[in-house]
C-alpha cells in the first residue's frame, strides 16, 4: 500500500491531459509503489470546460493560469501537457520554486529553450522527466532488453518511420485548438519535433547518440487559413522530413517523417540490423516484436514474432494473464510507474530525464538546421 502522497497540478486537458489523468487514476491499481499521485489541480484557460474536465476524471480543484498553479504550497510536482510554446516557461517556473516536473515531449521549441530547462531542474534538484513514452511499449523495452544482452551484436543500421495522413487538404486550418501543431510558432516545427522527436529518443535509447545528420524537409500546403486571426497565413512547419544519420558507434541510420502518407495513421516502426541479428517494431501491431537470431542453424532461419505478453516480458507482471494485452494508455502508466519508483529511497533517477530530451531537442535542432544548409550537420551540444 502506498505510504506517501504526492500532490500532482497538470496544465492542458487535452490528448495528453486525458492520457496522464488515466495514468495518475490507475497506477496505484496496477504498480505496488510507496507514492500515490493525489490529482490536486487542473489547469486551462477555459473555466467551463475545465471544470467538467476536472469532473469527469476526478482533479480535486482548477486553475485557469499555470503560474497560480505552480505557486500552490499543495502542488509538489507540476505535470505539463501543454503546446510546446508552453514548455520553456512553466519548467523555468517550476524550477524557480523547487516543483518536480513531468513535461511531455518535444522538451522545447528549441535547444537553446531545452538548455536553460535542464540546467534550472539540474540546479534546483528537481525530479523530472519527458513524456517519451513509446520507450515503455512492453515490446519496444524487450528490443532494448534483447540490444542490451547483446543478442543482435555489433548494429550497422537502424531504420525509422513515423508516417501520417492528417494534413493532406488544404482546407484544413492551422492554429488554434487542436490545431496548433501546423503553427510553428506555437509547436517549433513541424513532423521533426511532433514525430521524429520520438524516433529519435527511440533510437538514442536503443543504440545510442546520433553525432550528424543530414536533411530534407519540404512544406506541401503553402499557405492555410488561420484558426485565430482568420487570414490566409504562410505555413512553416516541415509537412515531411527525411534525413540520413551517422550515429557515435558508426551505425548508419535513415530516418522519414510525414503527415502526408494516405492510409497511415500512426504508423511508427523501426527496424535495427545487427551482426548477429535483426529486430523490426511497428506501433500499428503493438504487442508483437519482430527478430531474426542469427544464431540458429540456417535450416531454421526466419523472423520469429514474439508476442509480448507474458508475466517474463517489461510490465506485462502488473497486467493481465499471457496472451491478453494492454493499451496505448498504459504506456503513460507504465512511464509514472517509473517516474513513481524513481522517488523511492535508493532507487536511480529516472529516464528519460530534461537533460535526454535536450539530447533529442539537438538532434531535432540538427535536423532543421541540415534542411537549410544542405550540408551534415552536427548534432552536438
Ligand atoms: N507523448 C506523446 O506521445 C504525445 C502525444 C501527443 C502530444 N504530446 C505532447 O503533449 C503536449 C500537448 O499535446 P496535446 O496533443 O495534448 O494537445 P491538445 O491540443 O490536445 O491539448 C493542449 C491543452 O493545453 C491547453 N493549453 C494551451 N495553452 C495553455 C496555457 N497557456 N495554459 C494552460 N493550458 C493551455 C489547451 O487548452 C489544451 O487543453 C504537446 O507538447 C505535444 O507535443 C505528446
Amino acid at each position: 500500500m502506498p505510504s506517501k502522497k504526492l500532490n500532482i497540478g497538470m496544465i492542458g486537458y487535452g490528448f495528453m491531459g486525458r492520457a496522464h489523468s488515466n495514468a495518475f487514476r490507475k497506477v496505484n491499481n496496477f504498480f505496488d509503489l510507496e507514492y500515490q499521485p493525489v490529482m490536486k489541480a487542473a489547469c486551462a484557460r477555459n473555466p467551463e470546460k475545465l471544470q467538467a474536465f476536472a469532473d469527469n476524471w476526478g482533479w480535486e480543484s482548477i486553475e485557469t493560469d499555470w503560474r497560480k498553479l505552480v505557486d500552490r504550497d499543495d502542488i509538489d510536482c507540476v505535470d505539463i501537457g501543454s503546446p510546446n510554446d508552453t514548455h520553456y516557461d512553466i519548467v523555468m517556473a517550476c524550477a524557480e520554486r523547487g516543483k518536480m516536473v513531468l513535461c511531455e515531449k518535444p522538451l522545447a521549441m528549441n535547444a537553446e529553450q531545452g538548455e536553460k530547462m535542464v540546467v534550472a531542474v539540474e540546479k534546483a534538484g528537481v525530479a523530472n522527466m519527458v513524456w517519451y513514452n513509446y520507450r515503455r511499449v512492453p515490446a519496444i523495452s524487450l528490443a532494448k532488453q534483447l540490444i542490451d544482452e547483446g543478442r543482435i551484436g555489433r548494429v550497422f543500421h537502424y531504420r525509422a518511420l513515423y508516417l501520417q495522413d492528417w494534413t493532406i487538404s488544404p482546407e484544413l486550418p492551422q492554429g488554434g485548438a487542436g490545431l496548433w501543431r501546423l503553427d510553428a510558432a506555437v509547436a517549433g516545427s513541424g513532423v521533426t519535433g511532433d514525430l521524429l522527436a520520438h524516433s529519435i529518443d527511440t533510437a538514442m535509447w536503443l543504440i545510442g547518440g546520433i553525432d550528424k545528420v543530414s536533411a530534407t524537409t519540404e512544406t506541401f500546403i503553402k499557405e492555410r487559413q488561420h484558426q485565430l486571426s482568420g487570414t490566409k497565413q504562410e505555413v512553416t512547419i516541415d509537412d515531411a522530413c527525411a534525413f540520413l544519420a551517422r550515429f557515435d558507434n558508426g551505425a548508419v541510420s535513415t530516418f522519414e517523417s510525414t503527415r502526408y502518407a494516405r492510409g497511415r495513421k500512426n504508423f511508427n516502426t523501426f527496424e535495427v540490423n545487427g551482426a548477429d541479428g535483426s529486430l523490426y517494431f511497428n506501433l500499428e501491431d503493438p504487442h508483437r516484436l519482430q527478430f531474426f537470431d542469427n544464431k540458429h542453424e540456417s535450416h531454421i532461419h526466419g523472423w520469429q514474432s514474439i508476442h509480448v505478453t507474458d508475466f517474463e516480458h517489461p510490465y506485462m507482471d502488473k497486467y493481465w494473464v499471457p496472451g491478453t494485452t494492454i493499451g496505448y494508455e498504459h504506456t503513460f502508466v507504465n512511464c509514472l510507474a517509473d517516474f513513481l519508483k524513481s522517488l523511492e529511497a535508493g532507487q536511480a533517477p529516472v529516464r528519460p530525464n530534461l537533460r535526454d530530451g535536450q539530447e533529442t531537442q539537438l538532434v531535432c535542432d540538427a535536423v532543421l538546421k541540415s534542411a537549410k544548409t544542405g550540408s551534415w550537420e552536427s548534432c552536438k551540444a
